[in-house]
């Protein structure tokens, strides 16, 4: 796929069908990622695969009671707080793979290097007929020491993004997006 058409046509996908992703996607997803720019060429990301429908919808309840647990007081004026506290509500959008993009430690500059390798996995699933939406919603949770014990992620390691993947169930509806701003523009004929 064109890399403009990738970019202009990548949505965050919150519909997933029941179709699964193979691993040979994930590892091609991974691989794109890795091909990301970074600070003197540290690559400072390394990937956590979390497969199955059922693990997420459980990962899912758990990062919303987590984050209930540790949100501010004022927090109930939030109105994602639905979010949170509706059962019914899956925050992994019912997609049946994530990928958590960590970053490793004592690096230059590993979280923008991370950001920028979860750019190019988003762009590559578009462009292998995938939808993919950013979790930051379970960021905290992934952070909790005995979570990632629990899920063999060492604790020196950083989960920066959630990613989840996964195949559309419906084309995900378009998001105005503003014109790019130009603060000032010097160029020399
Ligand atoms: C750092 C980050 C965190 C995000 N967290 C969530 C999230 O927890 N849940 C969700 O549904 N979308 C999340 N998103 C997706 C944004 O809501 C989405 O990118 C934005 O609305 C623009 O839509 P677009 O991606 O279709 O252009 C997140 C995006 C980013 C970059």
């Amino acid at each position: 796929m064109d890399v403009l058409k990738a970019i202009y046509q990548r949505r965050a996908t919150r519909h997933y069908s029941d179709a699964e992703v193979t691993k040979s996607a994930v590892f091609d997803l991974i691989r794109a990622a890795a091909q990301a720019p970074s600070a003197l060429n540290q690559q400072p990301w390394a990937f956590a695969i979390l497969h199955g429908r059922e693990r997420l919808v459980k990962y899912s309840e758990r990062a919303k009671a987590h984050l209930l647990l540790t949100s501010d007081p004022s927090f109930g004026l939030d109105p994602r707080v639905d979010q949170y506290a509706s059962a019914e509500v899956n925050i992994f959008h019912g997609a049946d793979t994530l990928v958590l993009i960590c970053a490793k430690p004592g690096r230059f500059w590993p979280m923008q290097d991370c950001f920028l390798a979860a750019e190019n996995l988003m762009l590559a699933a578009q462009g292998m007929g995938l939808g993919s939406c950013p979790i930051g919603f379970a960021r905290p949770w992934f952070h909790l020491p005995e979570v990632k014990a629990e899920l063999g992620i060492p604790a020196n390691l950083t989960p920066v993004l959630p990613i989840v993947v996964g195949y559309a169930a419906l084309p995900p509806p378009a998001v105005e997006k503003h014109d790019a701003e130009i603060i000032c523009w010097h160029w020399d004929e």
